[in-house]
């Protein structure tokens, strides 16, 4: 059994607050050649906005943020920018590891390590292992990751670890596989840079999720914008197949809701 409850088995709980905030970082190449410095400068750049956005993640009450880092079609890239993302994956682990830490953040890493090298697997198992029972913010970075890798991955253990059900699998036997088995579905999903696709990003869990597209490049996005995608969410009437009429006989919350700022206020 799956440890939440699936968008299109169940109607999830809406929380004016997102609980689970997935991002595709897209832009840091157009950034720093905005610059006239080499795209690796944007990577680099990125990492300082990561920091930032976890922060105002745990600041926020989001539960859960989720960042695409890597992609499996990523090492169609240049070697020298593989690389150099490579031994920046290692040199942030390892700088940030006891920060994340300290700041009570469980870390997980989804995708195929199979191509990464020792060093990598091994400071992302430490990292793991370390912050495993940190409950403030559950980080995970998607590396090598794709949506269909993870489905057909999925799949395969689930075959071999049930053979006999073959042919009549259900969703529920499918997510205990996923990789992203130990979070709820993202409720808002959001991709700067101004590409407005999934790129293979998380295919089966961004079933019901709230969609905002960002011209910022990543390393412009910070707290603020991150507010600004919150306030989007909270003018969305998340239905899950329902009418508008349902939802109001439910007593389920009305939208729009204040925008989060207003909000944080009203809590001072
Ligand atoms: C996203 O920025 C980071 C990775 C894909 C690793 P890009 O490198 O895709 O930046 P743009 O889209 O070329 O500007
Ligand atoms: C998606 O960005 C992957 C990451 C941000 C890691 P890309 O820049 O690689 O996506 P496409 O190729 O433009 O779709
Ligand atoms: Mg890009």
């Amino acid at each position: 059994m799956a440890i939440f409850t699936s968008s299109t088995q169940a109607v999830p709980e809406v929380r004016a607050v997102p609980r689970h905030v997935a991002i595709i970082m897209d832009g840091n190449g157009r950034w720093a050649k905005k610059r006239f410095m080499p795209r690796v400068a944007g990577h680099k750049r990125g990492v300082e906005t990561l920091r930032t956005v976890i922060k105002a993640c745990v600041s926020r009450g989001v539960g859960y943020l989720t960042v695409f880092a890597f992609s499996s079609e990523n090492w169609r890239r240049p070697q020298e920018e593989v690389n150099f993302l490579m031994n920046l994956f290692v040199s942030a682990l390892s700088n940030e590891i006891d920060k994340l830490h300290k700041n009570d953040v469980r870390l997980k890493v989804v995708g195929d390590f199979s191509r990464f090298e020792p060093k990598l697997r091994q400071l992302i198992d430490a990292g793991e292992a370390k912050t495993a029972h940190n409950t403030r913010l559950t980080l995970t970075i998607a590396a090598n990751y794709g949506g269909r890798w993870d489905l057909l991955q999925a799949v395969n253990r689930l075959c071999r670890a049930h053979p006999e059900k073959a042919g009549n699998y259900t969703e529920d036997d499918l997510e205990p596989f996923l990789t992203m088995a130990y979070a709820p579905e993202p409720d808002l999903f959001i991709r700067t840079g101004g590409e407005q696709r999934i790129s293979n990003f998380l295919l089966w869990q961004l079933a019901y999720a709230e969609f905002y597209f960002t011209d910022l490049l990543w390393p412009e996005f910070d707290g603020a914008a991150l507010d600004a995608a919150i306030d989007s969410y909270r003018q969305r009437e998340r239905r899950f197949g329902r009418t508008s009429e349902q939802l109001t006989a439910a007593g389920e919350p009305q939208v729009p809701l204040a925008p989060l700022a207003q909000a944080h206020d009203e809590n001072a």
